[in-house]
């Protein structure tokens, strides 16, 4: 069996570089999630009251995802990465595990933020991936952290 890193990036590419990484590192496949409509700059400012990722959030909106991973019956581990929004996982990325039958599968999250931590995000996230195991979940903020991590 195989081991998938999905991720979500947007803003700084900083979970994509993550991502990448922990690709290398772990010899895997790699899948980017990515919204069925793409984020804008604007889309995610979060200082403006009225952006798309405040309507999203405070309104409980789904986001739908453009692209899906055909195969995914060949991975029994999966990692899933993204930047901690709003302290936890942006909304695509409930919608996009929500999309699978992951029961069995061993899923470790990780996540990149502004300076928040990992907090429930993790158990936020279970409601979204019935019956699959979260080994881990955890900050790794850079390429280095990925190195410490897998040693
Ligand atoms: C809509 C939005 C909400 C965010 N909420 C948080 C937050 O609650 N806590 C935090 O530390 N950082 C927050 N951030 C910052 C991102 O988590 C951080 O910049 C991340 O590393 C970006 O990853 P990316 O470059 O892969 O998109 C937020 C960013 C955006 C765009």
């Amino acid at each position: 069996m195989k081991t998938l890193v999905t991720f979500f990036s947007v803003e700084y590419q900083n979970t994509r570089k993550v991502a990448q990484a922990l690709a290398n590192k772990l010899n895997a496949d790699i899948f980017e999630i990515i919204p069925k409509e793409p984020y804008t700059k604007a889309d995610i400012n979060w200082r403006n009251p009225i952006s798309r990722c405040n309507r999203e959030f405070f309104g409980k909106k789904e986001v739908p995802v453009q692209n899906k991973v055909e195969n995914m019956d060949e991975y029994d581990t999966i990692y899933v990465g993204f930047p901690i929004w709003y302290g936890c996982a942006p909304l695509v990325v409930n919608c996009f595990l929500k999309d699978y039958d992951l029961k069995g599968k061993k899923i470790y999250i990780f996540a990149t933020s502004g300076g928040s931590g990992i907090g429930k995000t993790a158990e936020k996230l279970k409601p979204y991936i019935e019956g699959a195991e979260i080994v881990d979940a955890r900050m790794l903020q850079t390429e280095k952290d990925v190195e410490d991590y897998i040693k």
